[in-house]
């Protein structure tokens, strides 16, 4: 078969890694980038810690609104399409990439297949959610990372073309954890001692976008007496310096550029507790069993909740600094994201013959 593979965001490089690298052994693979990510540390560092092919395209789309950068992409992904005729568009999760790739290939009757299918928060503000919503009713294949995931397609009328495969990101988890461990200097580079910082990333508009939303999460963070390791999106960076918060930063606050993916391990790992927004952060500290204290008030993982290993507290001031001296996490770990062979099952399913 031939699998044309849309990515374009940080996430989505390391969804596609362990699927690509399984995919190509039966399949002929061309892999398109649309460009929505294109800072070398928010773009190329994936590619090169994670061993990605080059993209065969690269849309360089770039950064816009939502319905310009979206629709720069239909006409350039239709463009290819057309060129490449495959019989199959691959999606990964939930960003305007995602969206875009799955609706030019549905409209021009290539069937798509959409991994990291059926989550939702059920909050329709998320531009994420209607992301998901929308990939998720023209997709032919749909791959699930959890049962929660399912149960939600089935709750919407989906239940044809529905896998639960466990979750890629485990599978880039367990491949790179000891790469990770062999090649990351960050902990050094940085002057943090294992077990001894919190790890932080925040980038969701809703709280990056409200003044007082950062503020009261910049504040917190300050305020809380940890060190607290902060590698900061552009996005967040750029509502830092709007809003006056850059400079508050205090001693206790390890500001840096974004991290490449080995060193993101490496500091998730050895961190305390992990305090985020991030959808893909949420999952990895569970992975490497390390308490998340999540900066939303809903999440599409919520077995992490329910598991014990993660909180939700929003951007409220008192709660993220009493869940930073307070919240433990669990002792026990369920296997909530499978055995790490997502990739695996996904080429099956793909083609059972080969
Ligand atoms: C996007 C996804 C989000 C995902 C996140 C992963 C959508 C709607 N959102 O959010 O689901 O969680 O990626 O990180 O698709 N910028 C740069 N350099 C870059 C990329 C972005 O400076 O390489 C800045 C630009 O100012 C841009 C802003 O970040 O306007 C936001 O980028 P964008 O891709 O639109 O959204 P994200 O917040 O990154
Ligand atoms: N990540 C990274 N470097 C960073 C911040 C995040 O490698 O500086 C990784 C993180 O470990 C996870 C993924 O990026 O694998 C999550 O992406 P992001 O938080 O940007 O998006 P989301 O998962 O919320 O869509």
């Amino acid at each position: 078969m031939t699998i044309l593979s849309i990515i374009g965001a940080r996430p989505q490089f390391i969804k596609c890694a362990p699927l690509s690298r399984t995919l190509r052994k039966d399949h002929q693979e061309i892999l398109v980038h649309t460009g929505q990510h294109y800072d070398q540390n928010m773009s190329d560092v994936f590619f090169s810690d994670l061993n990605i092919p080059k993209p065969d395209y690269n849309l360089a789309i770039g950064s816009a609104s939502h319905g310009e950068q979206t629709g720069q992409m239909l006409i350039e992904i239709e463009k290819v399409i057309l060129k490449e005729e495959p019989d199959m568009v691959l999606v990964y999760g939930d960003t305007n990439s995602t969206i875009a790739g799955a609706l030019t290939a549905s409209k021009l009757h290539i069937p798509v297949a959409h991994v990291e299918a059926g989550l939702r928060s059920f909050d329709r503000t998320m531009p994420e959610e209607i992301n998901r919503v929308l990939t998720d009713h023209v997709s032919n294949l749909l791959f699930c990372p959890t049962e929660t995931a399912v149960k939600n397609l089935k709750a919407e009328g989906i239940t044809t073309g529905v896998h639960n495969v466990g979750d890629v990101m485990m599978d880039a988890v367990l491949y790179n954890s000891k790469i990770a461990e062999e090649k990351s200097t960050i902990l050094g580079d940085l002057n943090l001692n294992a077990g001894q910082y919190l790890l932080a990333t925040v980038h969701r508009p809703s709280n990056t976008d409200s003044r007082q939303n950062l503020t009261s999460i910049i504040n917190a963070f300050v305020e809380c007496g940890e060190t607290i390791v902060f590698p900061v999106h552009p996005r967040t960076a750029k509502y830092m310096k709007q809003y006056g918060l850059w400079e508050k930063a205090s001693a206790n606050l390890v500001l840096t550029e974004p991290v490449g993916y080995l060193d993101m391990l490496k500091l998730t790992g050895s961190a305390k507790k992990v305090l985020t927004d991030s959808g893909g952060l949420q999952k990895e500290a569970y992975m490497l069993g390390v308490p998340c204290i999540t900066l939303r008030e809903n999440t599409e993982w919520v077995e992490t909740v329910e598991a014990g290993w993660n909180v939700l507290v929003g951007a409220e001031y008192g709660e993220i600094l009493e869940s930073i001296g307070g919240f433990k996490g669990n002792s026990t770990q369920a296997d909530i994201f499978g055995d790490g062979n997502a990739s695996g099952r996904i080429c099956e399913i793909l083609d059972p013959r080969s």
